[in-house]
């Protein structure tokens, strides 16, 4: 019998802090198999990297792909669009099971209406930053439609890169804004995210950790448990 998982709506935290493994670092020929080993070891849902070639060089998968994992695992799945034209896939990714949609401010003119999509069609909504993005002030004017917004730690489009330390300032800045706005905003985390950077990490306001390779490769068991344990260490000093 398959290991239980959390139920779809079910949001597994840890002592508050989300973790979210990125599956692009997993082996696509037993995805099922895998996000379920993370789901039962503590993650809290997973993170799709969707990529079109355009926003980003390289091209991963899109709503079809993932539709199969949410009705093989029930994972709450958190879909980072790294594409162009977002507005063109929302509704398809809420058919397919889709959760959370995040949208990159720099592939986005029309920010306000598209984060109005996503929220219309049933999902929370997010706003990520590049790397060399600022805090910027389009972020306040938008707080209202936001569940989320996620601070890029590594430029948007490959796995395996290693953390930007200036994005820690971003964190803190982000989750200054999401606080004073009153409202309950996910501050999210992706790229180069390891135990060893997670302390910092939540000290500095994230709540949302996205982790490919340091989930993926090797003991996905031993290595979201590796997680917790940094996070609840973490949250104790
Ligand atoms: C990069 C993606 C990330 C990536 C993180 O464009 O957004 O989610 O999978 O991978 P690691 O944790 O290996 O840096
Ligand atoms: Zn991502």
């Amino acid at each position: 019998m398959p290991p239980s998982v959390p139920a779809t709506s079910d949001r597994v935290t840890i002592a508050g802090v989300t973790l979210l493994p990125s599956m692009l670092a997993a082996d696509f020929a037993r995805i099922g198999e895998q996000v379920r080993a993370g789901l039962t070891a503590g993650a809290g849902g997973m993170h799709a990297d969707v990529m079109d070639g355009r926003f980003v060089p390289p091209i991963t998968y899109g709503p079809k792909v993932i539709r199969t994992i949410t009705e093989a695992t029930g994972a709450w799945i958190d879909a980072h669009l790294m594409i162009v034209e977002p507005e063109r896939h929302i509704d398809e990714l809420a058919r397919a099971g889709v959760k959370a949609v995040t949208v990159h401010v720099e592939a986005c003119p029309h920010l306000h209406r598209v984060l109005g999509m996503i929220r219309d069609a049933g999902m929370e909504a997010g706003v990520a930053l590049n790397p060399a993005t600022p805090v910027t002030e389009t972020l306040r004017y938008t707080l209202s439609l936001l569940d989320r917004v996620l601070v890029m730690s590594v430029n948007p489009g490959w796995g395996g890169q290693a953390f930007i330390p200036e994005a820690l300032d971003k964190v803190h800045k982000v989750a200054q804004i999401a606080r004073a706005s009153e409202r309950d905003i996910h501050i999210q985390v992706d790229g180069g995210v390891t135990p060893e950077n997670v302390g910092a990490l939540v000290a500095h306001g994230a709540d949302e950790l996205v982790a490919g390779t340091a989930v993926f490769k090797g003991d996905i068991d031993a290595n979201v448990k590796a997680f917790a344990e940094a996070i609840r260490a973490g949250k104790s000093v």
